[in-house]
């Protein structure tokens, strides 16, 4: 009997192609809604290999229902859905696609960052409601990126490459890491700082740092209200590191200036949240990596993991080592 791999939503059919000339492949059939937990469990029930997106939540719970699975391979470089522990304790092998998603999710940090602080979809919005009567000396006027300094929270892979864009704007840039990076800080020319000395130093704030219980919600009211009036806060790697109750007061309030989301602490964010009231946010559906070539990047990893595995060779890109727990 061949192996079973369970795809949890629609991907193009010539990247699963190679899996179906090895092994039984089923897959969820949409691509916009996301599995039910039912069918999820069912599957995981039965299958020797599981293929999730970022919005499945694998928790213990869930893996208690595995049987043969031998390996979960994340289609994302964070893998905060998936309880990487108790995988581990049953054996199970997780992936996740690291590095061929740098540059393009460092492209939408700044690009969001740009975007927000200097206003885009306000005047855009407000182009397409017929609101551009004549040119205005000072609407729609935002923040100056360049020649500004920039505050990294997060110096992991996106984090540099962030800061290797902000040289090009001529920014200075300041970062904040659980260990500091002395060959990062000469390579790239950024500045270690204490968290509270970043955020209020900062004209500008990007968040990349992964989502754990050390870093939920580390960006609060008392964070936020340390930040200058004219700073924009960036946040690309994870929902729940920034308090979104705190930020909308700070948003109302204008204590800080504005904010680009591309990760909520609910996803879909729901359309009634009060974030989206606001006109000094600039949301979007958590698109970090999502150019063509970089998604077939990351499902071709996803690919070559679960092939690893089922053919009983060691996968690149584990995330959880189940070295000790053999
Ligand atoms: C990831 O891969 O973790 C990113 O959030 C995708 O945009």
């Amino acid at each position: 009997m061949k192996p079973t791999i369970f795809i949890t939503r629609k991907l193009p059919d010539e990247l699963v192609a190679p899996l179906k000339e090895k092994f039984t492949v089923r897959m969820w059939d949409s691509e916009e809604v996301a599995v039910t937990k039912a069918v999820l469990r069912e599957e995981i029930a039965q299958v020797d290999a599981l293929w999730t997106m970022l919005s499945d939540t694998i928790d213990r719970d869930m893996l208690e229902s595995a049987a043969n699975l031998k390996v979960i391979s994340n289609l994302a470089v964070g893998f905060n859905n998936i309880d990487i522990e108790a995988a581990k304790e049953k054996g199970i092998i997780v992936t996740n696609t690291p590095d061929v998603l740098t540059e393009t999710t460092a492209d939408l940090a700044f690009g969001l960052l740009l975007a927000t602080a200097r206003r885009f979809n306000s005047a855009e919005k407000d182009l397409r409601q017929g609101g551009w009567l004549s040119w205005t000396p000072m609407g729609f006027t935002g923040m100056d990126i360049h020649g500004t300094t920039l505050g990294i929270i997060g110096m992991g892979r996106i984090g540099e490459a962030v800061a290797r864009r902000a040289k090009g704007f001529n920014m200075h840039v300041l970062y904040h890491n659980r260990n500091r990076k002395l060959e990062t800080e000469e390579k790239y020319d950024v500045e270690y700082v204490e968290l509270d000395d970043l955020l209020k130093q900062a004209d500008h704030v990007v968040i990349l740092v992964p989502f754990t219980e050390e870093t939920k919600e580390m960006i609060g009211e008392r964070e936020l209200s340390l930040m200058k009036k004219t700073a924009t806060l960036i946040s690309v790697s994870r929902g729940g590191i920034v308090d979104e109750v705190a930020l909308y007061d700070a948003l109302k309030n204008e204590t800080i200036f504005a904010a680009g989301l591309d990760v909520f602490e609910t996803e879909p964010i729901p359309l009634r949240h009060p974030l989206l009231t606001l006109p000094n946010i600039t949301a979007v559906p958590h698109i970090g990596s999502a150019s063509v070539e970089t998604r077939r990047a990351m499902m071709k990893m996803n690919v070559e993991a679960i092939t690893d595995v089922l053919e009983g060779r060691e996968p690149k890109d584990q995330v959880n080592s189940l070295a000790s727990a053999r």
